[in-house]
């Protein structure tokens, strides 16, 4: 399992490993800290939360329980969508480095409030990755970047802060396509980060990619992460069971590259929200 322990190099020369557990809807309590604990004794560097998630406390305890020294471990949190102000950034900031120590990444969540998507929120996306900025300076975050930003999102980052973020964290599998941010990405070497790479497991059931998986003797989970893996982003699958995190870790093989163009032809979002 290779994968956890090896990094990719981010923009400002920190390292990051190259797959992380993800663990949105996983709840602060038995349920988070078991699940983290569990990933850290199998080998995983990288656990990515949100104050969002709710569950940071639980990674937080979960971390220092392990008895893996703290610098070996990368854990990611990200500033509360609605969070536009700089007072309120700091608050919230507080809060997670409390349970957290330090970040190793932190991240905006979204250019906007969950409850209002689109909302442009230009100047409190400035404001608020000014503050993130001199937690840089402090050295009680590591690196900073967005989530769910596109190129114009970004932009406006790019012209009014001083640091170019590590890392653009987005939702990214077999069938969405994210061309444009991702080559916008990485002309500014920004480094993606591919949330739900099961399509939140509905990707699970397409016909093609489990015909794909056959091929390889690889579970379809499998292929969907070693894809986006191949693409050179870090996947953050997630997943609360020990069995499917040895799985989905379990990524040493290549898919050939006409396999790959065969992905690519897949289209649609399965991701279904009821
Ligand atoms: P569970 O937590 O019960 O394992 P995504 O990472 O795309 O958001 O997908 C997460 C969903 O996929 C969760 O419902 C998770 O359920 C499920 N999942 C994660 N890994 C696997 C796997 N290897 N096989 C089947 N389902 C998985």
């Amino acid at each position: 399992m290779k994968y956890l322990t090896e990094t990719y190099t981010l923009n400002n020369g920190q390292k990051i490993p190259k797959i992380g557990l993800g663990t949105w809807q996983v709840e602060n309590g038995d349920e988070a800290y078991n699940s983290v604990l569990k990933a850290l004794k199998l080998g995983y560097k990288h656990i990515d939360s949100a104050q969002g998630y709710q569950n940071e406390e639980s990674v937080g305890k979960a971390i220092k329980d392990s008895g893996i020294p703290r610098e070996e471990i990368f854990v990611t949190s990200k500033l509360e969508s609605h969070i536009k102000d700089r007072e309120g950034a700091i608050a919230a900031i507080e809060a997670s480095l409390k349970h957290l120590g330090y970040i190793d990444l932190f991240l905006i969540h979204a250019p906007w409030p969950w409850s209002n998507m689109g909302q442009d929120c230009s100047e409190g996306n400035v404001e608020v990755y000014k503050v993130m900025e001199e937690y840089l300076d402090k050295g009680l975050f590591k690196s900073i970047g967005v989530s769910n930003f596109n190129p114009s999102d970004i932009q406006n980052i790019l012209d009014h802060c001083d640091v170019v973020p590590q890392v653009n964290q987005i939702g990214y599998f077999i069938g969405i396509d994210q061309s444009i941010t991702i080559d916008f990405c990485k002309e500014h070497n920004i480094l993606i980060e591919a949330y739900s790479p099961l399509g939140i497991g509905y990707l699970l059931a397409n016909k093609d990619i489990q015909d794909v998986a056959k091929k390889y003797g690889k579970s379809t989970a499998q292929i969907c992460i070693r894809y986006v893996l191949q693409k050179g982003t870090v996947p953050l699958p997630k997943t609360t069971k020990e069995y499917r995190m040895i799985e989905n870790a379990d990524l040493d093989f290549e898919i050939k590259a006409q396999d790959m163009a065969f992905l690519d032809t897949i289209e649609g979002d399965p991701r279904r929200w009821d």
